[in-house]
């Protein structure tokens, strides 16, 4: 680095995953470049045969499962996740397509430093099958957010969204691969904006800086 450039410490990143990885291995890309504001120090896993833990280890992500199946309940699960990320030195976490409910206590212990990717434009389209319901319900478009994690299920303060068209003759999984498209776009640029400040939290709504709110638009295009 120039000798007098500005430094900032990267926010410590820990992304949850419970299968396939495709929003991990989009935030760890991202997070490659030297001037992204955060740094993914930790990839955990509920299963043990999640295949992205194989893409994180394979970036040189330090990546591990938890296996919930080994625990007696929720919040000693819980318990064991919140020590390996205290542990880390974990600031923010990001759920990406973590398919575990927390406990409250866990929640309340993450408030403010836990961000989610859900299917769908919330506050429509909560739970499972995001695609499927969307045919179901008619709209022309659906797409993807990323919000802050509050105790009721894919519900807080919506950092960022992303919509693309529903098109006439699309199924589940035509739907899903043009919402993936946008996730892995949405998430990179989401976490940015949290990590780098652009984005915080006041009260039940997020507030972005003057600087973000201008270059918000190329989060939206169809
Ligand atoms: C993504 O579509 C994500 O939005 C979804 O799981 C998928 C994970 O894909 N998450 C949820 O439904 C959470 N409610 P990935 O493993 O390839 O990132």
């Amino acid at each position: 680095m120039a000798s007098g450039a500005k430094t900032r410490t990267k926010t410590r990143v820990a992304i949850l995953i419970s299968g396939r990885g495709s929003n991990m291995v989009s935030l760890i890309a991202a997070a490659e470049a030297a001037d992204y504001p955060a740094a993914i120090a930790l990839v955990l896993a509920n299963r043990p045969e999640a295949p992205g833990l194989v893409l994180a280890k394979a970036a040189g992500i330090p990546a591990r499962a938890i296996d919930h199946k080994t625990f007696p309940d929720r919040e000693t699960f819980d318990a064991a996740l919140d020590a390996e990320l205290r542990a880390a030195g974990i600031e923010l976490v990001c759920l990406a397509g973590f398919m575990r409910i927390f406990s409250s206590g866990f929640v309340a212990a993450w408030a403010g430093r836990m961000i989610n990717i859900h299917p769908s434009l919330l506050p429509l389209f909560k739970g499972t099958h995001t695609h499927a319901q969307a045919l179901a319900a008619g709209v022309r478009l659906h797409g993807c957010t990323v919000h802050y994690v509050v105790p009721e299920l894919d519900a807080g303060p919506i950092v960022a969204q992303a919509a693309v068209p529903v098109r006439p003759g699309d199924d589940p999984a035509s739907l899903a691969a043009r919402v993936l498209v946008q996730e892995n776009r949405l998430y990179p640029a989401a976490l940015a904006l949290v990590a780098g400040g652009g984005a915080r939290l006041e009260g039940e709504r997020v507030v972005f800086t003057s600087d973000a709110a201008q270059a918000d638009g190329a989060l939206r295009s169809l």
